[in-house]
């Protein structure tokens, strides 16, 4: 496959990393976004560069404010150059019933994990499509196809981000750009963690391959997206759930 730069936000959590990782292996140069905490900035070019990523750089960005994606963006450019893979992979779970969501929550989490596909996408696609060659791959869930208890503000995200693949995908067929959706389901990262171990267990017991899944699981999916392989498949929704979703 052909070296390419790849963009990844959020890409030191639990998904983020192991998506660079894997993108990483397949030798192209890896960019991930992160928040304020720049502690795990060092660790997580340990990890990369012991499987043997050595093109690697690290930009702070709040991906839910568009000034700062402008300013990401630039940084990008002059220290990697042009981005053909974009991931939108940054995203956040505020959970609680309805009864007692506060507008806060919903907020937070509409601007963190669906405003920022636009903020993001917006920095690197026209650029994509001059190029006559992108991918572009929307993280979403499979609450955003299902629903869940307590996350109508993370479900509604997520199912708006398909919304948006779609759109795209037509905007950007013919300009060599594909653009597509990945929902996971329940993955083995500190998100999931969060979930009260009770509430966790109850959920495991109704997904048909009786596990959660890995984050490397979903890379794999991600990279071949990413790859030229790939370059049919647009506008897709694809499932990697563990069976706990099927339509
Ligand atoms: N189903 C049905 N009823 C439920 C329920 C459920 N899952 N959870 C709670 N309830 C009921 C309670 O029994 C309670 O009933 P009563 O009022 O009759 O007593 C009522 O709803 C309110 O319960 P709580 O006070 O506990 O509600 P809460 O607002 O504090 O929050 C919750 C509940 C913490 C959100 C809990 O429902 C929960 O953890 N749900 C799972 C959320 C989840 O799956 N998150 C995934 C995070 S990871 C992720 O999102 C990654 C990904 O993409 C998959």
């Amino acid at each position: 496959m052909s070296q390419k730069t790849a963009l990844v936000t959020g890409g030191m959590g639990g998904l983020g990393a192991a998506v660079c990782e894997r993108l990483g292996r397949a030798g192209h140069t890896v960019v991930a976004t992160y928040t304020s905490d720049g502690g795990r900035v060092a660790q997580w070019r340990d990890r990369l560069q012991s499987q043997g990523v050595e093109n690697l750089y690290a930009v702070q960005c709040d991906v839910s404010d568009w000034d700062s994606c402008v300013a990401m963006a630039e940084e990008v450019h002059s220290q990697a150059g042009a981005v053909d893979i974009l991931v939108n992979n940054a995203g956040i779970t505020k959970d609680g019933a309805f009864k007692k969501m506060a507008r806060e929550n919903w907020d937070q989490v509409i601007r963190t994990n669906l405003d920022s596909v636009f903020n993001v996408t917006k920095q690197f696609a026209d650029n994509m499509a001059e190029r006559g060659w992108g991918r572009i791959i929307n993280v979403a869930s499979v609450n955003g196809r299902k629903g869940q208890f307590g996350q109508t503000n993370y479900a509604a995200s997520k199912a708006g981000m398909h919304g948006f693949t779609m759109s795209l995908a037509r905007e950007l067929a013919r300009k060599g750009v594909t653009v597509n959706t990945v929902a996971p389901g329940y993955l083995a990262t500190e998100m999931v963690m969060q979930v009260k171990e009770e509430v966790r267990q109850q959920i495991i017991e109704t997904i048909p391959v009786q596990r959660l899944g890995e984050p490397s699981e979903v890379a794999s999916l991600i990279a071949y997206l990413a790859s030229d392989d790939a370059g049919f498949i647009t506008g897709a929704n694809i499932d990697i759930n563990g069976g706990l979703h099927m339509e």
